[in-house]
C-alpha cells in the first residue's frame, strides 16, 4: 500500500466538482490518515471554471484513454448513462488493475453483473455507495452491516428530485412543471429528467440494493415502474383529508414465489417515517424477522451529500477495504426470480371520474363486493355548480379498499368500466399502512 491512495475522475459536473471540493478541504483524509491525491481528470469542456484546483491533475479528453494509462490507483466515474464513455471507462479501468468508485446507478443497474464478474477477475473493488440514495450510507447498511442477517424487504423514497416535486407541489399548490425545473436549478434531478419522474432512477436504485439485499442477481427490467407524472392536486387533496401523504416509493419484497419489485407512488400514513420525509431528502427502510426495521434518512441529492457517499468509498479504499461489489463474489449469487404482480396484495386508494346517474353509485358497490372487495372509505366529491344548472356533470368518487390484491380490483374495475359507469380511467395508488 503506497503512502498516498492517487485517483483519477471522470466528469467534472456537481457531484465531481464537490468530491474534489470535499477532497481538498482535508488532503489527508481523516478517516484513514493517507493522503488522497487527484492525479488526472477529464471532462468535456477543459475551459469552465469549476471553482476548484485542477492545477495538480493531469488533463485528459477521452476519460477511457485516462482510465487505461492514468498514474492512479483508483477511476471515479462521475460521468453517468447507462453506456457509452462511462460503460467504456470502467471496463478500461478494470481491465487495468485500477479499483473503481461510481455514483453510477444507471451503469449498474444495467451493466452491474458484468462489472462485478469483470472486478472479481482483476481482483480490484467497484464501490459505488453514491449511486443510490445520495448521502445514505444505504449500501453499506445492507451490504456490511447487515451481512448475513435475513432481509424481508427494502423500501422507500430514493429520489429527491420526485420527493422535493412532490413536497413542493403539496406545499403551494405549485405546478408539476415548475417544481421540476426548480429540482433541475438546485442540481437535483438527472440530466434527462424523465429518469427522475417516470420512476426509472428509482428503480435502478432499487435493483442495486434489491440485489444486495437478497443476494440475487440484479434484474432492473423485473421492476414494475410508474412515476408521478399522473399526479394531480386532486389526488394531493384527497390523501391529505384521508390522512396520507403521496411518496414515490421503491419497493423490494422477498415473496416465496420470487423478489417483487416496484416502484410506483404510494400513499403512505402522515406521521410515519416515510411521510414525514420532505424535499430533496431520502428515506430508505430495511426490515427482517431478527431486526425489525430499520429507518435511514438523509440527503438523497444534491452535489455535496452525493459527493459525501464517494469520498466515503475513496476512505473505504484508502483503508485497504475491498467488499465484493454485490457482497459476495457474483457467480454465487441466486438467479433473479421475479414474483408475479398480479399477485401483489394490499390496500388501495381508487379515484374514479364517474358518470352522474342514478344507480352509478350502487353499480361500483357491487362489482366491487362480486369481486370480495370489501370498502374502507368512501368519498364522494360533487362540484360546485350554479343553481341554475341542476344538471350535473362528473363527479368523483374515491375510495379506499380493505387490502385485496391487484388481479381482483383489476377485473372490479374492467366490469364498472363495461357498465359504462366511470368517464375516464380511474387513477389507482396503492396504500402502505405501516410505513
Ligand atoms: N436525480 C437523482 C435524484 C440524483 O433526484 O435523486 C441522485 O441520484
Amino acid at each position: 500500500m503506497t503512502e498516498t491512495l492517487k485517483i483519477a475522475i471522470a466528469g467534472l459536473g456537481t457531484v465531481g466538482a464537490s468530491t474534489i471540493a470535499l477532497l481538498q478541504a482535508e488532503p489527508t483524509h481523516g478517516g484513514s490518515g493517507r493522503n488522497i491525491e487527484l492525479v488526472a481528470v477529464s471532462a468535456r469542456d477543459k475551459t469552465r471554471d469549476r471553482g476548484v484546483d485542477l492545477s495538480g491533475a493531469k488533463w485528459f479528453d477521452d476519460p477511457v484513454e485516462m482510465a487505461r494509462t492514468a498514474a492512479a490507483d483508483v477511476f471515479v466515474e462521475l460521468i453517468g448513462g447507462a453506456d457509452g464513455a462511462a460503460l467504456d471507462a470502467v471496463e478500461a479501468a478494470l481491465g487495468a488493475g485500477k479499483a473503481v468508485v461510481t455514483a453510477n446507478k444507471a451503469l449498474l443497474a444495467a451493466h452491474g453483473m458484468k462489472l462485478a464478474a469483470l472486478a472479481e477477475a482483476n481482483n480490484v473493488p467497484l464501490l459505488f455507495e453514491a449511486a443510490v440514495a445520495g448521502g445514505i450510507p444505504a449500501i453499506r447498511t445492507v451490504r456490511d452491516s447487515l451481512a448475513g442477517i435475513p432481509i424481508a424487504s427494502v423500501l422507500g423514497i430514493m429520489n429527491g428530485t420526485c420527493n422535493y416535486i412532490l413536497t413542493e407541489m403539496e406545499r403551494g399548490g405549485r405546478s408539476f412543471d415548475d417544481c421540476l425545473a426548480e429540482a433541475q436549478r438546485l442540481g437535483y434531478a438527472e440530466a434527462d429528467p424523465t429518469f427522475d419522474v417516470d420512476g426509472f432512477d428509482t428503480a435502478h436504485k432499487l435493483a442495486i440494493l434489491s440485489s444486495i439485499a437478497f443476494t440475487t442477481a440484479i434484474d432492473s427490467d423485473a421492476v414494475l415502474v410508474e412515476g408521478i407524472r399522473r399526479i394531480e392536486p386532486a389526488d394531493l387533496e384527497a390523501a391529505e383529508e384521508l390522512g396520507f401523504r403521496i411518496k414515490l416509493l421503491g419497493i423490494a419484497t422477498m415473496t416465496e414465489e420470487g423478489v417483487d419489485q416496484r416502484v410506483h407512488p404510494t400513499m403512505v400514513p402522515r406521521g410515519s417515517a416515510l411521510a414525514e420525509t420532505a424535499g430533496v431528502l431520502n428515506a430508505v427502510s430495511i426490515r427482517g424477522p431478527a431486526f425489525g426495521e430499520l429507518v435511514l434518512s438523509g440527503p438523497g441529492a444534491g452535489g455535496m451529500a452525493t459527493a459525501s457517499a464517494v469520498v466515503s468509498d475513496l476512505t473505504d479504499l484508502a483503508r485497504g477495504l475491498a467488499p465484493s461489489p454485490l457482497g459476495r463474489p457474483s457467480a454465487t449469487l441466486s438467479p433473479f426470480r421475479k414474483a408475479a404482480a398480479a399477485g401483489h396484495k394490499g390496500a388501495f386508494y381508487v379515484r374514479l371520474p364517474i358518470a352522474d346517474r342514478a344507480g352509478a353509485f350502487a353499480a361500483l358497490a357491487s362489482r366491487m363486493a362480486a369481486e370480495g372487495i370489501s370498502l374502507e372509505q368512501i368519498v364522494q366529491k360533487t362540484p360546485h355548480r350554479p343553481e341554475d344548472q341542476p344538471a350535473l356533470s362528473d363527479q368523483t368518487v374515491i375510495l379506499v379498499t380493505y387490502p385485496t390484491t391487484e388481479a381482483a380490483l383489476g377485473r372490479a374495475l374492467k366490469a364498472i368500466e363495461e357498465d359504462g359507469i366511470i368517464v375516464r380511467a380511474p387513477h389507482i395508488i396503492p396504500i402502505a399502512h405501516s410505513n
